[in-house]
């Protein structure tokens, strides 16, 4: 796997063969990996990026602390020969400092997420946009985990008519039912047997077994602090903390139909 740090660098593997592009910030997990998966797939050249973005962290969440686990994210993207790896300094994408260049549409970024992470997705909006200007892959994946951010970004390459294709890919999860992140590894051990709850309480809504507000009671109680429990666009989507870690997960409605009919 080559690893490339500059504009330069990428520029002297921009040829002919079509480019499959898969953003990350790193602390890789199996989630990641089968994004990997899907873009090779897709495309006969992968590039995996990864930079935690200073700008999509707001002054109280966990920049400093995020994940960093660099050795091993090189072998995990090695193990799967990946042909490219895009590793760059804040200077590279950031010249002229942390300045935001391009902002989410409102619609679709002032619910959810957006709510308590107020300017997140312009900073999510703005790295993503000069990582497709810098990379031009002609596919990129994204997981349905941040389902909010997909449509944002689908939204973006719309307006901003870059020239590529998104892919979407599905929530990866442990066996339990817990979407992967790279944020489960701050869960203690007894948060960790908590978290898949999340998951859970998203099935029985989506099920009709329990009432959003039946649920929201159920998670308050297991000790979750909920910041959303609701239905949009044919999805059920949850965002809560477990002690100072926060978790988001999302179910399709029209998935749980064939279980509704049973
Ligand atoms: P990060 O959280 O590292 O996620 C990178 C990509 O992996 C995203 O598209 C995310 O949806 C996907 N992903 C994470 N966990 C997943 C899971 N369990 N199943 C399927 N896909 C999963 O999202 C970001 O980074 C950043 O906001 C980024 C787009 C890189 C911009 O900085």
């Amino acid at each position: 796997m080559q690893i490339l740090k500059t504009k330069n660098d990428l520029q002297k593997i921009q040829g002919d063969t079509k480019l499959a592009f898969v953003p990350t910030m790193g602390a890789l997990h199996e989630g990641h990996l089968s994004l990997v998966k899907i873009a090779q797939s897709y495309a006969k050249k992968v590039i995996v990026s990864i930079f935690v973005n200073p700008t999509q962290f707001g002054p109280n969440e966990d920049l400093s602390k995020y994940p960093r686990t660099i050795e091993d994210d090189i072998k995990k993207l090695e193990s799967l020969n990946v042909d490219f790896l895009f590793l760059p300094d804040a200077s590279e994408l950031y010249p002229q400092g942390l300045e935001i260049t391009h902002f989410a549409n409102k619609e679709l970024s002032e619910a959810l997420c957006g709510l308590n992470r107020p300017g997140h997705f312009d900073g999510v909006c703005t790295v993503v946009y000069k990582l497709f200007d810098l990379i031009k892959p002609d596919y990129a994946i994204f997981g349905q985990k941040d389902y909010q951010q997909l449509l944002i970004i689908k939204d973006m390459v719309k307006t901003e008519q870059i020239m590529l294709e998104i892919i979407e890919a599905e929530i990866f999860r442990e066996a339990d039912g817990l979407a992967m992140s790279s944020r489960n590894i701050y869960l203690s051990p007894e948060q960790r047997l908590i978290a898949p709850k999340l998951n859970k309480a998203l099935k029985s809504v989506a099920q009709g077994k329990q009432s959003i507000d039946e649920a929201k009671l159920d998670l308050i109680s297991l000790g979750f602090e909920l910041d959303y429990l609701e239905t949009r666009r044919n999805r059920v989507f949850v965002a809560a903390k477990l002690g100072s870690t926060r978790l988001i997960d999302n179910i399709s409605l029209s998935a749980m139909i064939p279980l509704l009919n049973n």
